[in-house]
């Protein structure tokens, strides 16, 4: 790619600053990878113009539930209206889900993965738990898996009514024959420790089933009030554990001494009318930091991922270079992929040309829609 007047490769090696900004350059790729940033002018068989704009590495959405039917506008309206979030709503979900044919369901899933695309999201994660049967599971898996390969079974998203007053029995189906089922699709398993959906000991005994079955871990945490999810996930060893708008100073402390990424979910906190967490205090404290669309029909129907950076700087106090690297470079450390997150040798060519001379527009262009094209691996997917 050709002309590019700002390119953020998020490389400090290769560039200026923590996002390795280089000027007027060409970005070389090969077979989907990059190869190089050399002078503006290269030669190649292929040339994109990308007319003098910024050029950033495709976002990475590491936390979002796509494939579901149905719709919740209604309890959106509510909360507005001053009505609370609860955990509860996701069995509206779980009724249209289960009701929902394969296709129509791929469909569905397939319109938001466009969708995303067009935001300049170039990977994303993708979590069942809108069945919470075995087969219903398996096929949000499998689903899922014709979209990415990072998959999460999250079974553990609450307890279906049938099981109410049977937690136990459910959370053994979870550990048994419906991680039996759907292992085999995923590489991670998450679970949602809060009030209203599982308590520490159901979500131990989750992740340890997940990880004897050789699933990496992911875990719900802190989303509606300070609780012991952000510990476990640390003490496990979790990837990410995600939300954490409500945290104590021990967690950060454990966060921050961690390798577990604490990836924020503002559309999340605006859709559900919270405070929104302090992202400074998470970074000043040496944690590592992703931003994520969590697109779901309950608690965060979006995937603007640029709503998200727009909302963190504005509200959460992090600055546009710390947004940009968490929605980019965070969100690949939060999935553990080195091939994904940075514009440097060896990575995976996703690449977004925006619509601005430089980054800080995703902020000061609020709710414009600044990505004119979206490349994965070397390949122009929308434009
Ligand atoms: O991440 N917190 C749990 N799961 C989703 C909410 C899903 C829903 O309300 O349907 C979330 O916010």
């Amino acid at each position: 790619m050709d002309n590019i007047g700002l390119l953020v490769t998020n490389d400090p090696a290769l560039g200026e600053g923590p996002l390795g900004l280089v000027r007027d350059c060409a970005l070389v790729a090969e077979d989907g990878v990059v190869s190089g940033v050399v002078a503006r002018g290269a030669a190649g068989d292929e040339r994109l113009d990308a007319g003098g704009r910024c050029v950033i590495p495709g976002f990475v959405d590491s936390h979002t539930h796509l494939v579901f039917a149905g719709d919740r506008a209604d309890e959106f309206a509510a909360r507005m209206a001053g009505a609370e979030y609860s955990a509860g709503g996701i069995r509206t979900t779980v009724d249209a889900t289960r009701a929902a044919s394969t296709e129509r369901l791929r469909e569905l899933a397939m319109a938001r993965r466009a969708e995303a695309l067009r935001a300049g999201i170039t990977h994303l994660e993708i979590k069942s738990g809108y069945a919470l049967d075995v087969e219903g599971e398996r096929r949000l898996c499998l689903i899922a898996g014709e979209l990415t390969d990072d998959v999460t079974f999250l079974g553990a998203h609450v307890v279906p009514s049938e099981y109410v007053g049977r937690e136990d029995q459910y959370v053994e189906l979870v550990c048994g024959p419906m991680l039996e089922a759907c292992a085999p699709e995923c590489r991670w398993i998450d679970v949602f420790c809060e009030r209203g959906a599982f308590d520490p000991d159901q979500a131990r005994a989750v992740l340890v089933a997940g990880r004897d079955r050789g699933l990496g871990l992911r875990v719900h945490a802190a989303q509606l009030g300070v609780g012991p999810g952000v510990q476990l996930a640390v003490e496990l060893d979790a990837a990410s554990v995600d939300h954490c708008t409500y945290l104590s100073d021990g967690d950060v402390e454990a966060l921050a001494g961690s390798d577990t990424v604490a990836t924020l979910l503002p559309a999340t906190d605006f859709s559900t009318r919270q405070l929104y967490p302090d992202a400074r205090r998470l970074l000043d404290g040496g944690a590592t930091v992703a931003l994520a669309t969590n697109c779901n029909p309950g608690s965060s129907y979006t995937t603007s991922i640029g709503f998200c950076i727009a909302l963190a700087v504005r509200e959460m106090r992090m600055t546009a270079e710390e947004a940009l690297q968490a929605a980019t470079l965070g969100g690949a450390k939060a999935l553990r992929r080195a091939d994904l997150g940075r514009l440097a040798p060896g990575a995976r060519a996703d690449v977004v040309i925006l619509d601005a001379p430089s980054y800080t527009h995703l902020v000061y262009r609020p709710g414009v829609p600044l990505v004119a094209a979206t490349i994965v691996a070397g390949r122009v997917e929308s434009r």
